[in-house]
């Protein structure tokens, strides 16, 4: 059987777009998200394989990797793009929304990646999805920032780690880009009008889409990628020219 490659988040925005050029390149792409609902209707629009698995818990990441294992699915591509953003200034953060932010977007990615290490394949090439709050200081990103920062420290050393096996490990920040996350966060409709409008300054000239990443993803998958470890690439739009 051929190798798939999987999309954690992949139900909408960033993950969503990455799945379809995925799937158009001809590989055979299995896409997670924490909500059935969700997950069943973009699997069912994408013609993928879809398994439901809560990056903020790692039972439900382990059952993810024993369903992988138990179905002989070997993966040659793995996209570690599930995330929240809970917007709280540094003074207002719960101690709650820090948490959760560190669950979905640190330990998910860290125990996703090891659980699914038995079915890597050798070699395997695996893109970190982070952000680029983690070198510009956004307000209201305390948490945001630091719980993706800290992935990145991960993904460092299991580069060294974990290259032996083959596996590499490379990361994609991303700057504003418009996906369902603005709304999840709560962010009010003309705060984020007022957001994108400012993106419409920078040298791109408009916001980000979710498919503008799709192409660097493909890129860091492929081997046209293969001699690059921990490469951070940031596709931003010119923001922080
Ligand atoms: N949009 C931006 O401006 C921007 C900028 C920089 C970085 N990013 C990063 O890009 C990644 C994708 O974000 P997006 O903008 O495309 O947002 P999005 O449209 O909200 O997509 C987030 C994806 O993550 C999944 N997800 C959220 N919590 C999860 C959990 N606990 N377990 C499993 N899946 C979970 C969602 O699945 P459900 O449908 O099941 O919730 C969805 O598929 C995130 O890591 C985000 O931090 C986004």
């Amino acid at each position: 059987m051929n190798a798939y490659t999987l999309v954690t988040g992949g139900t909408s925005g960033i993950g969503f777009a990455a799945a379809e050029k995925l799937i158009e390149e001809g590989r055979q792409v299995i896409i997670t998200g924490q909500n059935r609902a969700r997950l069943e209707a973009a699997a069912e629009k994408l013609g993928c394989m879809g398994v439901v698995a809560n990056s903020g818990d790692t039972d439900s990441v382990r059952a993810l990797a024993k369903q992988l294992r138990d179905d002989n699915i070997r993966l040659n591509g793995l996209v570690l793009n599930a995330g929240v953003f809970i917007p709280a200034g540094f003074e207002e953060t719960t101690e709650a929304s820090y948490d959760e932010t560190f669950a979905v977007n640190t330990k998910g990615p860290f125990f996703t990646l090891q659980a699914l290490l038995p079915c890597l394949e050798n070699p395997c090439a695996v893109v970190f999805v982070s952000t680029i709050a983690v070198d510009k200081g956004f307000t209201g990103c305390a948490s945001y920032a630091a719980s993706k920062a800290a992935a990145e420290a991960f993904v460092r050393v299991a580069n060294i780690e974990l290259a032996p096996r083959g596996i590499r490990i490379n990361v994609l920040r991303p700057g504003v880009t418009a996906t369902p996350i603005q709304d999840k966060a709560g962010i009010s409709d003309s705060d984020k009008q007022a957001l994108f409008n400012h993106m419409e300054t920078m040298a791109l000239g408009r916001v980000l889409t979710a498919s503008d990443h799709a192409g660097t993803i493909s890129y860091l998958l492929s081997d046209a990628s293969i001699a690059m470890r921990h490469a951070v690439i940031q596709v931003d739009g010119g923001y922080v020219l």
